[in-house]
């Protein structure tokens, strides 16, 4: 007799599980991870101590509307506390959102290289994924409303973008916004928006303000250097809000992570600090990369992409990279196979990458 399995829904095993940033290399006992944007220096020594804090209440439930934190986001970032949704990471907001929004049949559209996390929750929903063309890799309001159609739910936008680097100006989203139909929400994710300095870029928090149909999202695990915590936050209108308020699990944000973003945001040093490492090696980058006769167009992350000739030289190029101890992310399932793109770490780890990349053949 032949037993039968339980069987996933439809769909589900075509979907590709996302792979993280490597965080090993065989008989390299310490790596150097410039995989994942995270933050090189680590979080602040402000959220360390409140972490450490939390020890103590590991035993409570933490709150379920992460209420201080709440507070602290709203002061901090001049929102109104009762449009922001908290989430186990910016990556439950976006799986949030989907489950909200999106039944089988409809379809979010995002750009051909957008961030991976909002597809794969919208798949699980039986939904579809159209992909915009990014000209130069960036994002193109025309095409992206060229995918638009009457069973469009969502559009993501994540600016800046990864793992392109690259950005849209507040007059293209102004424009999104005014040609979008209003029925279809508009997710700006700005994961990457305290790195940014750019004049041509703006947050889209005041124009969420006045809309009913945007959403912006932020995490703690860039700038903030907690990504081990999960934690992130969306401000959207309050019928967004009142809508997945009904399926947030209720102590999806984690009282540790509650405990030391709220720390985070209070410690303005270690942010700036943060930033100024970002800002002050990206053109050290753009110039030792073309140096070394590789292309490279300027980014608003914490990383930079570097482009190879083809697939195979970038695969050669990280094979290589990591027979000198260097982890960095072959960016192929964005879309940009011949493409390796690299976090900014602290002075010696950069260094170091630099010089390891110009011992490679090519
Ligand atoms: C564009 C973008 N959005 C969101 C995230 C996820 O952030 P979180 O750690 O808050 O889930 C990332 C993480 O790499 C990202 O690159």
């Amino acid at each position: 007799m032949t037993t039968q399995l339980p069987t996933p829904k439809s769909g589900i095993l075509d979907i590709a599980a996302y792979v993280g940033g490597k965080s090993k290399i065989e008989g390299v006992a310490e790596p150097v991870k410039l995989s994942s944007n995270e933050n090189a220096f680590g979080c602040s020594a402000k959220a360390l101590a409140a972490y450490d804090e939390a020890r103590a209440k590991l035993f409570r439930y933490p709150d379920g509307h992460a209420n201080p934190l709440r507070d602290a986001v709203a002061a901090y970032h001049d929102l109104e506390a009762n449009r922001l949704v908290f989430g186990n990471g910016s990556d439950e907001v976006f799986a949030l959102l989907n489950q909200t929004y999106l039944e089988a049949g409809d379809n979010i559209v995002t750009g051909e290289h957008g961030f991976l996390a909002y597809r794969i929750s919208a798949l699980a929903c039986q939904a579809d994924v159209k992909l915009a063309p990014e000209p130069d890799q960036r994002v193109e309001i025309d095409r992206l409303l060229a995918e638009v159609d009457d069973k469009t739910k969502i559009v993501y936008v994540s600016n800046p973008a990864n793992p392109t680097g690259t950005w849209n100006t507040p007059e293209e989203l102004v424009d999104l916004r005014e040609r979008l139909p209003s029925h279809i929400l508009l997710v700006v994710d700005e994961a990457y928006a305290e790195f940014v300095d750019e004049p041509t870029w703006e947050t889209a928090f005041p124009l969420a303000r006045h809309s009913e149909n945007i959403v912006v999202t932020r995490t703690f695990s860039k700038i903030h250097g907690l990504a081990g915590l999960r934690i992130g936050f969306g401000y959207a209108p309050l019928s967004v809000i009142e809508a997945i308020e009904r399926i947030r699990l209720p102590f999806n944000a984690n009282l540790p992570a509650q405990y030391a973003a709220i720390a985070a945001l209070s410690d303005q040093a270690h942010i700036d600090t943060s930033k100024a490492q970002v800002v002050n090696w990206r053109p050290r980058f753009y110039q030792a990369i073309r140096a070394l006769g590789y292309r490279i167009e300027v980014s608003a992350g914490n990383f930079v992409l570097i482009q190879f000739k083809d697939e195979a030289q970038a695969v050669r190029a990280n094979e290589h990279l990591m027979t000198k101890g260097f982890i960095v992310r072959h960016v192929a399932n964005y879309g940009l196979p011949h493409c390796l793109r690299v976090t900014v770490g602290k002075d010696v780890e950069n260094e170091g990458f630099i010089a390891a990349l110009g011992t490679f053949a090519g």
